[in-house]
């Protein structure tokens, strides 16, 4: 007779062995002691046990409840519901390939087929030595430097197949690895320790800056009045574009080139129009 599941409620998660979660109590203690209420610890704390076994584990859950006086139920909602929180044994590594739309049209789509054949697993496959998991991420606003991959949340920017290739080569061989740009690479528990809160003791973490890109400060900079006209992006309406780079000459990135846009084409229908509502360029005077 074929063995069939009656989806009973599985038994109660085992508890921490008593060192462990005596350790985590307190540190638990120090999360909770920054919220007005305690539930607010949620989150941090579903960090706290991922940073213990790699994954939020039904025992870790289990302690999460315990420690804020909520349902196993409870927490189960909130750690199926973020992609943040692992719910199964996964890899020292993290290797999040983008394959939002932007990533992907730039490679990112290419790069994640090729690491699935590569390490020979699928999207959140576990490479046998425990090293590597593989999963496609959505846009982690790192598009100035797309295609991306992350690793344990630290950016690898404007990756190849070829680059990331020899990036999991590396992070399977235990080479060193230093993301494109912020803080240095930690392993996956030691990253969901400081997503707890807790401090980030790598030399040269807090320093580290790993900000937006040229492109995305463009219009900040626009805003501020900062901008050399030669970095301008779009041009008044009815005015030539006098100021546009020549390809290669003045663009910060091959993302960022000057798109044509309502605004800068006067004979586009949908541009703003005068004071009486009538098409046309808005001039100095509002005629
Ligand atoms: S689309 Fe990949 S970082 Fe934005």
């Amino acid at each position: 007779m074929t063995d069939v599941s009656l989806g009973m409620p599985q038994l109660p998660a085992p508890d921490y062995p008593a060192d462990v979660r005596a350790r985590l109590e307190a540190d638990a203690r120090e999360v909770v002691a920054r919220y007005p209420d305690s539930r607010s610890a949620l989150l941090p704390l579903l960090h706290l046990v991922q940073s213990e076994e790699g994954y939020v584990s039904r025992t870790g859950m289990r302690f999460c409840a315990e420690v804020l006086g909520l349902t196993t139920a409870e927490v189960t909602a909130v750690a199926t519901f973020y992609t943040m929180y692992r719910r199964k044994p996964s890899g020292d590594y993290q290797v999040g390939v983008c394959t939002n739309t932007l990533c992907a049209v730039m490679g990112g789509d290419a790069i994640f087929e090729e690491l699935q054949q590569h390490l020979g697993v699928g999207n959140n496959g576990t490479t046998p030595d425990g090293k590597v998991t593989l999963e496609h991420i959505e846009c982690n606003a790192a598009c100035d430097f797309a295609p991306v991959v992350m690793v344990n949340w630290e950016f690898f920017d404007n990756q190849t197949p070829d680059s990331a290739k020899r990036l999991v080569d590396d992070l399977r061989a235990g080479r060193p690895v230093e993301p494109t740009r912020g803080a240095p690479l930690c392993t996956y528990k030691e990253t969901a320790r400081i997503l707890a809160g807790f401090p980030d003791e790598r030399p040269g973490a807090v320093e580290a800056t790993g900000g937006a890109g040229p492109a995305s400060l463009v219009g900040l900079k626009l805003a501020k009045g900062e901008t050399a006209p030669g970095a301008r992006v779009v041009h008044p309406r009815g005015e030539a574009p006098r100021d546009r780079p020549t390809p290669g000459s003045g663009h910060l990135s091959s993302h960022d080139a000057p798109q044509p846009t309502s605004a800068s084409d006067p004979r586009h229908p949908s541009g703003p129009v005068g004071p009486a509502g009538q098409d046309g360029p808005v001039t100095e005077e509002g005629e």
